[in-house]
């Protein structure tokens, strides 16, 4: 493909754009291209768009902040971006309220907005990067905090009945780093969330560094608005920016794996974080494996391991996609070599062969 990009339909509820570059648009800074690219900024224009040929001819990749995204190699395809705005209180429930979201604002953004209107609930998940509408796909967490406890619908483009449709919590069957949106990677374009957000609700302070956080900010009695503060620097500390370094955040999953599994890792690395992760399993930290690997901070070209946090795979300027593909291959087969944990990585792949 040549390096120009040509408008050829400009909309007023879409643009899209020929041969164009998503370069600024993930954000381990890959180079890579789309056929078409899709800038939605009004919902009602999907029905419409979903109704030209070249939508059910050519694969569809949904895009939010490219925030969970490798690129390996370019697009053969759509792009579709949703550029939707508006946050908006639907329902005022007196101890609550519903919030609506539309996909195109930034994750940020909600919580703040929702967190200056006194609703609570949110504090955990400050700063994590992306769009409200990719919040939904991996049940974004942090701190001890899911997305799906709040979610009460997602409205979505469903391209199968071909209509927007409106799923419930239930529908949504979110799990660690999961969903049915995840497990249907072509089926649904996220539109809008709501969420039901409590005015109250005990804190959850309990993860590591959180309360010492708290008490360097001198907070004895906090708010949603200190713990908010409080994460948000612990996470500027424990994490690369990806406005300065290229990265995906964590780049594999922590493993789940049996409790025998747990217990004879632990008998042998007594200091392997684990935590119970639900009827007969436990969470292992991938950062912990992958350092002990001697990964951390391991460079290749411009592809590397963060030396800020072993899980984070980083862009040290050039590196093109398949480069941090063939790294993290070297990590997956590392880490199982060494300890018999077979890491899946988190950000959705595409263009591998
Ligand atoms: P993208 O990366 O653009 O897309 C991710 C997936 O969602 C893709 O499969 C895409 O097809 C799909 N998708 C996106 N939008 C839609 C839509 N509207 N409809 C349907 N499908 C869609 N994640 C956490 O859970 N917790 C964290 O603490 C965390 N910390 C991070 C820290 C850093 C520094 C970085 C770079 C990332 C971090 N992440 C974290 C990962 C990432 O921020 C989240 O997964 C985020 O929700 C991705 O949003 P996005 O808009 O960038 O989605
Ligand atoms: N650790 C190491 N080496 C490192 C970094 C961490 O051994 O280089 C150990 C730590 O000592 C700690 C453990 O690993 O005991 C866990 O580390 P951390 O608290 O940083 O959390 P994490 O498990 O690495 C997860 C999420 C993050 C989320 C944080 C906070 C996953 C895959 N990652 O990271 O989410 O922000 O917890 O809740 O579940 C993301 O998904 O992109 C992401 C950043």
């Amino acid at each position: 493909m040549s390096d120009r990009p040509t408008a050829i339909v400009e909309h007023p509820g879409y643009t899209i754009v020929e041969n164009a570059s998503l370069l600024g648009r993930n954000t381990l800074q890959v180079a890579a291209r789309a056929e078409l690219l899709i800038d939605v900024r009004k919902p009602e224009a999907l029905t419409e768009l979903f109704a030209l040929p070249a939508l059910g001819r050519l694969p569809l990749l949904v895009l939010g902040a490219g925030s969970n995204i490798l690129f390996a190699g370019d697009w053969p395809g759509i792009v579709l971006s949703m550029a939707t705005r508006g946050i908006a209180i639907l329902e005022d429930r007196g101890d609550g309220a519903l919030v609506r979201a539309e996909a195109g604002e930034a994750w940020n953004d909600v919580v703040s907005w929702s967190l200056a209107r006194g609703l609570a609930g949110l504090e955990n998940l400050v700063l994590i990067p992306g769009l409200a509408g990719a919040s939904p796909i991996q049940n974004i967490g942090a701190y001890g905090t899911e997305i799906g406890e709040f979610i009460e619908t997602v409205e979505a483009y469903d391209r199968h009945a071909g209509r927007i449709v409106r799923l419930d919590r239930a529908q949504c069957a979110f799990g660690y780093r999961d969903s049915a949106f995840k497990r249907a990677p072509d089926r649904y374009v996220i539109s809008a969330i709501e969420l039901a957000l409590p005015r109250e609700r005990p804190l959850r302070t309990g993860y590591a560094g959180i309360a010492e956080e708290l008490a360097a900010l001198g907070v004895d009695t906090p708010t949603p608005a200190h713990l908010a503060e409080a994460i948000a620097r612990i996470r500027t500390r424990k994490l690369p920016n990806p406005a300065l370094v290229g990265n995906a955040g964590s780049f594999f999953k922590n493993p789940v794996v049996t409790t025998a599994v747990a217990e004879a890792l632990r008998r042998e690395h007594p200091d392997l974080p684990a935590w119970p992760a639900g009827e007969d399993t436990m969470k292992l930290a991938a950062a912990w494996l992958i350092e002990r690997c001697g990964f951390k901070g391991l460079r290749e070209g411009d592809a590397g391991v963060s030396a800020e946090h072993a899980l984070v795979l980083v862009n040290h300027g050039r590196a093109s996609g398949a480069e941090l593909l063939a790294l993290a291959r070297r990590i997956v087969e590392g880490v199982a070599q060494r300890f018999g944990v077979v890491l899946e990585p988190e950000p959705r792949i595409v263009g591998a062969s």
